[in-house]
């Protein structure tokens, strides 16, 4: 969703901010823009679709200081006119934002009534009126911001440049952190944004107001208007180096990469998981909660500690945890899954989880995010970054977490490891040739179909859901994944001549019930793919098999790679766009 940029230094900021931007890219948007300051003037260039060197961008001035932006419309359609930064009618000031003005059309009506004329669609536009009008009543630019600020709902974050050449902002929900660079100073949506010139970061908490005025830093409480002690804090795992290596697209890059992703997602101690453990164990309740394939993660994890740790876990998608506000004790314990760790829909939960007094852990794979700070404790998947818009190795690695946590509450940590080490001995040898060209094939022979579905059963059911999601995200195929026992209740209705039909399949106690629901589409004239253990790959009932490496206990997390790349190469077969598929975000900051 939307990002947010900002530089001043001695380096050219419209270079800072343009390659800051690119950086920002894999969080998903529509449009964007860049404004600088020269001599007392703002100067801005935006533009819709795909960020490139433009021949406006060019005639930019060369300045110190400028921001940017990544807009990923909520507001008005996408066009130049929506795109940010958006200017006051004076042109003293520039505005970006990332959220969503709840109370949009209260303020814009105000707003109009004392004669202002708005020339975007956007909820943006409004905070821009609102501070001139603010200014009104201050001769303080600063103070007029933080009045309009507060008038706000909803999480906004925005910054502002100012034709002195100062930098603004105010974060409230939505991510904002600062990067003391030793040339510079920058301020962004995310720490990967400006990873290559430094990792030392001050972390921003909810309404935080930021001012960068000539090379310093000052920050304050927007509420309380206490000043906050700078404190600078070096992330641990910097990546500077983001790219694709040997490979065509991040998507097939981090596939690949689960051979090692799944294995340090587990590289946690005895020591570093007893908190939790304990706390999971003194816990009235254990929720587990996400959105998305993170809420699949989080129904893969709960599955693990239901049935290796017996803990009475519940799996709940963030969105609509407030179903559950009603039950929810002040002992019970929340686990929050995410990869960005700045998911709205899950941020929100823990606010009132935190209110309730309940106990907070998460498993997140971006640093310092608002999630993992909000937590009682925090483990991270260290899976690196991962840029395209669909989770892959995000995903294994945080089952495969969920799947060390449950063991080592039953004291077996170390037949874990030996697992999860089998496991990606076992990916190594998968991600071959021969492997990509079997899905190929199949992925050639759905490249017709419009309709298909995916059955699992037991603790291959999140796995369905999860498999699903990641073919309709990047091929835009109508397909849906259900547990196997919902067939004959509705779903079966669906299946006709030719339809595929996925099962998946490990040597469990629910191997009979799959094969029969498969024998029950197949005698319907379904298409029959099956994934798994080889032992079923002769089993007439399946049209085609794709064997996958299993290891008990969690060959769950290794059947999920065949769809990941079947989404893969039926996407690439199809032309879309694989890293970044239309209307999806990386990072889903809005609600
Ligand atoms: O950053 P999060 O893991 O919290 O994001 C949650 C979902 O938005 C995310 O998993 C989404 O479903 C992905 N596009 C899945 O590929």
């Amino acid at each position: 969703m939307c990002g947010v940029f900002g530089y001043t230094g001695k380096s050219v900021a419209n270079d800072m901010v343009f390659q800051g931007l690119k950086r920002l890219e894999y969080r998903g948007y529509d449009s964007w823009g860049i404004a600088v300051n020269n001599d007392g003037k703002i100067q801005m260039f935006k533009d819709i679709g795909e960020i490139q060197e433009r021949e406006g961008l060019k005639e930019l001035p060369q300045t110190t200081t400028a921001i940017g932006h990544t807009r990923w419309a909520t507001h008005g359609g996408v066009t130049v006119n929506n795109a940010h930064p958006h200017m006051a009618t004076d042109d003293k000031f520039t505005l970006v934002q990332n959220g969503i003005v709840e109370n949009f059309s209260q303020l814009k009506t105000k707003l109009e009534k004392l004669g202002y004329k708005f020339t975007t669609q956007t909820d943006t536009e409004v905070i821009v009126k609102l501070i001139e009008e603010q200014s009104k009543t201050t001769e303080d630019f600063e103070i007029a911001v933080k009045k309009a600020f507060k008038l706000l709902e909803g999480r906004n974050t925005i910054a502002i440049l100012r034709i002195n050449g100062d930098i603004l902002a105010v974060r409230n929900g939505s991510p904002l952190v600062i990067g003391k660079g030793k040339d510079g100073i920058f301020l962004a949506s995310d720490s990967l944004s400006f990873a290559p010139y430094t990792n030392d970061v001050v972390l921003l908490d909810d309404y935080d107001f930021v001012k960068i005025s000539n090379g310093k830093l000052h920050i304050e409480n927007v509420l309380t208007g206490k000043e906050k002690k700078i404190v600078v804090q070096k992330l641990k795992n910097t990546y500077t180096n983001i790219e694709k290596g040997k490979y065509e697209h991040f998507m097939i890059k981090e596939i690949v990469e689960q051979e090692k992703t799944i294995f340090n997602a587990t590289e946690y101690t005895q020591t570093e998981l007893k908190p939790l453990v304990q706390a999971i164990q003194e816990a009235h309740r254990v929720y587990v909660l996400g959105a998305g394939t993170a809420g699949f993660a989080a129904g893969q994890i709960a599955y693990f500690l239901r049935n290796i740790a017996k803990i009475d876990t519940q799996e709940v998608r963030s969105y609509e945890f407030n179903t559950y506000k009603n039950i929810l004790k002040k002992d019970d314990l929340i686990i929050a899954v995410s990869q960005s760790g700045e998911t709205a829909d899950t941020i929100e939960v823990l606010e009132m989880a935190k209110k309730h007094g309940c106990k907070i852990a998460s498993i997140v794979n971006m640093l310092g995010t608002t999630i993992s700070r909000m937590s009682d404790f925090k483990y991270y998947t260290n899976a690196g970054p991962e840029i395209c818009v669909a989770s892959t190795k995000v995903f294994t690695a945080q089952c495969a977490w969920g799947y060390i946590l449950a063991k080592t509450i039953v004291g077996e940590l170390k037949e874990a490891k030996k697992n999860v080490t089998d496991l990606s001995n076992l990916l190594t040898k998968y991600f071959s040739e021969k492997t990509y060209s079997s899905i190929e094939k199949i992925a050639k022979v759905l490249k017709n179909k419009e309709h298909m579905f995916v059955l699992g059963k037991g603790e291959n059911a999140y796995t369905a859901l999860e498999g699903a999601l990641k073919i309709k995200e990047i091929s835009y195929k109508h397909i849906e994944g259900f547990a196997a026992g919902e067939l004959k209740h509705g779903v079966i209705a669906l299946v006709a001549k030719g339809t595929p039909v996925f099962g998946i399949i490990s040597n469990d106690e629910d191997c009979k019930d799959l094969v029969s629901g498969m024998e029950q589409v197949r005698a319907r004239g379904a298409m029959t793919i099956g994934i798994g253990d080889s032992k079923f790959s002769k089993l007439e009932v399946f049209d085609y098999f794709l064997v996958v490496p299993q290891v008990e206990e969690i060959s769950n997390i290794s059947n999920v790679i065949p769809f990941q790349l079947i989404s893969y190469f039926l996407s690439k077969e199809l032309g879309n766009n694989i890293d970044k598929p239309r209307n999806l975000a990386k990072s889903v900051t809005v609600k």
